[in-house]
């Protein structure tokens, strides 16, 4: 039994066979329409979240499975006290496979070695975002054509931002990437990101200004301030606003730049940007569902040619 806790979990192949099931469903919808019938997720949500969720859900209905869980800790057994591993060990016998996001990093591991059925990290804390970085990578794989030799911008929150420490690992196993690391000076990259950049010799620059680099960028990957993890009001409201991308910014950049975002937005991309046909982040909304599917097909062996047996 497969689980997926970070997006490294998954070799280079396997991603690749991962991401040709993902656009054989985009394409042929209807000739998976039956593939999950009577096979249950389950959603186990610690966190507030929508789109992960959702997205979740809408990936097992496509598949005509069903779907149950909860979208809050204050609603489940963990408002008693109970573990995660023992909340686990009691979904295992509701449903075939569990997608746990959780404020705590390392919580859906812990889960995963108690659990009797597939778990996915919906997300952890500041840690990691697996799904979402199969999100990202498809979507770069399906509107560029691959995913090497691209100079990578990522704007925003990279010190709380789980998406972008997962993004940045699953890139380093690609040829020819090179990242630009744009945030104010309090949310920069975390040190032991940046020291498996070094270990591994990838190419990286830090910077605070956006106007400075926007041009040299093939891929603009912006975030949101994670509001959430800071410590105190009074940081976040002075960082919140630190970078907003205009109409006017978008035309100091390249013709075919693409700009992602994992949503959900607040400021930090001006809504006139949303017609810019650069512009992808609606696109990798629904890229995210279709790898959702590939990854719920293929957790439950229904796919069997795209994980390796052991
Ligand atoms: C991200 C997350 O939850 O980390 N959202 C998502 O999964 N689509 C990004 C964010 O909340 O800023």
């Amino acid at each position: 039994m497969r689980h997926l806790m970070s997006p490294l979990d998954f070799s280079v192949d396997e991603l690749e066979r991962l991401f040709n099931l993902a656009n054989d469903i985009e394409k042929n919808r209807e000739k998976y329409a039956h593939a999950c019938d009577g096979k249950t997720l389950a959603t186990c949500f610690y966190e507030p979240s929508t789109r992960t969720r959702l997205s979740f859900e809408a990936a097992m209905l496509n598949l005509g499975g069903n779907v149950l869980g909860f979208s809050d800790a204050s609603n489940s057994s963990a408002a008693k006290g109970e573990s995660v591993s023992d909340t686990i060990r009691v979904i295992s016998c509701y449903s075939d496979i569990c997608a746990m996001r959780h404020p705590k990093e390392g919580a859906p591991m812990v889960a995963a070695t108690k659990s009797l059925i597939p778990v996915i990290n919906a997300g952890d804390g500041g840690h990691q975002h697996p799904t979402q970085t199969l999100t990202d990578l498809l979507t770069i794989r399906s509107l560029k054509g691959s995913l090497s030799n691209y100079t990578i911008g990522l704007c925003g929150d990279l010190k709380f931002g789980r998406t972008v420490h997962s993004l940045i690992r699953a890139l380093l196993r690609y040829e020819g990437i090179k990242f630009i690391f744009i945030s104010p000076e309090e949310l920069r990259i975390p040190d032991y990101i940046i020291s498996e950049l070094n270990d591994k010799g990838v190419e990286y620059t830090e910077v605070t200004s956006l106007d400075e680099v926007i041009g040299s960028l093939d891929i603009l990957y912006m975030t949101r301030v994670q509001k959430e993890r800071f410590f105190n009001e009074e940081d976040y409201v002075r960082l919140k606003d630190f970078y907003i991308l205009t109409k006017e910014k978008m035309s100091m950049a390249k013709e075919n730049m693409m700009v992602l975002h994992p949503l959900p937005r607040v400021n930090e991309i001006s809504v006139e940007v949303d017609d810019d046909p650069r512009a992808a982040y609606f696109k990798q909304a629904q890229y995210g569902v279709y790898v959702r599917m590939a990854l719920i097909l293929s957790l439950l062996n229904l796919a069997p040619e795209v994980l390796t047996q052991d």
